[in-house]
């Protein structure tokens, strides 16, 4: 199976975006993706002064099926719909439902949209969230398919990149840890391919960006290099994106031997941040993870200022505030 498909062909923003699937990050222009940021950063302002943001009605529904385990996620885009003042139908380990029964994902879809304003899917496959997309009126949020893309994670990030950096333009962001089945490096390297970025991935050889992708990227102009040791690019790196091993993507054979032996023959400590490695680092690096962490940087590396993660976090609920609001036909004082 291939880990990254080419990228579905799903309805451009191209300006509008009430009534829209948000499936894929090639969705995006770049004057969509501002209005995004902008729209973020005034849900930001709002809910710093008032705690909210009430552009919806608490009749408006966001029903949210996470068929894949999701704590963090899920609690963002809750607590984004719940700022709008919206209501949330909360469909997580959906294995323990009618799909057991056999459902299959489009009626479950079907299903939940009639009682919804807006879906939010989270699912293990590539393509799931297109499929949901082609069988339902309203529109559905795709909150990570399989190894395919994670484009509200995209946002966030870029969201991120933008406060912290004060500019989005000619970046070197380099990426390390899982950037084959890490679909959120998949959806970010694909928006920074409008920035004019360079990108730098550094990671186990079993590990790497899959080729398909990189070839796609480079057609489109993105600068992207290739190394196994992050000292080789750290001095020149203005954004340090980690991510972990994604375990549950590993090819499993029965008792989970070969898994185990893949991790151990990955050598992963060398893609590990630790104190001693930001001693090394830019005085102005921002350092972003899009969590959960395993072990990729050591807690020790928490307080530094440069450590973003906490504020990528946040970040995220203000992205999908607006990404909500803006889907359902809701305009923002800017
Ligand atoms: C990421 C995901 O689910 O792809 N997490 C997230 O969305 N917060 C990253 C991960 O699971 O490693």
């Amino acid at each position: 199976m291939a880990v990254v498909e080419s990228a579905p062909s799903v309805e451009p923003i191209d300006g509008s975006f009430l009534g829209k699937d948000i499936v894929s990050i090639d969705q995006f222009q770049p004057p969509d993706v501002k209005e995004v940021l902008d729209t973020a950063h005034a849900m930001r302002q709002s809910v710093e002064e008032n705690g909210h943001n009430h552009l919806l009605d608490r009749s408006e529904i966001m029903t949210a099926v996470f068929y894949e385990p999701s704590s963090r996620t899920y609690a963002s885009f809750d607590a984004a719909m719940k700022r709008l003042g919206g209501g949330v139908i909360p469909i997580v380990g959906v294995q323990y439902s009618s799909v057991s029964k056999g459902e299959t994902l489009e009626d479950t879809m079907k299903t939940f949209a009639q009682y919804s304003d807006v879906l939010v899917l989270r699912h293990p496959q590539i393509g799931s969230a297109q499929r949901a997309a082609e069988v339902v009126d309203i529109p559905v949020i795709n909150a990570g398919d399989g190894a395919g893309e994670h484009p509200t994670q995209a946002l966030l990030d870029l969201f991120t990149i933008q406060e912290e950096k004060k500019t989005t333009d000619r970046l070197n962001v380099t990426m390390m840890g899982d950037l084959k089945y890490g679909r959120t490096v998949h959806s970010l390297a694909r928006l920074l391919a409008h920035y004019g970025a360079t990108v730098n991935y550094v990671s186990p050889d079993q590990l790497r960006m899959p080729e398909e992708l990189q070839v796609e990227l480079a057609a489109r102009g993105l600068v992207q290099n290739e190394h196994d040791r992050i000292d080789e690019v750290l001095g020149d790196t203005d954004v340090l994106y980690v991510t972990r091993v994604q375990k549950e993507r590993l090819e499993l054979s029965r008792l989970g031997v070969r898994r185990r032996r893949q991790m151990r023959s990955m050598n992963l400590g060398r893609y590990i941040v630790t104190p001693e490695l930001m001693k090394r680092a830019p005085n102005d690096l921002t350092l972003m993870h899009p969590l959960p962490r395993v072990d990729e940087i050591s807690s020790a590396v928490d307080d530094d200022p440069r450590a973003a993660y906490w504020r990528q976090v946040q970040n995220g609920m203000y992205v999908r505030m607006a990404l909500l609001s803006l889907v359902l036909g809701k305009m923002v004082e800017k």
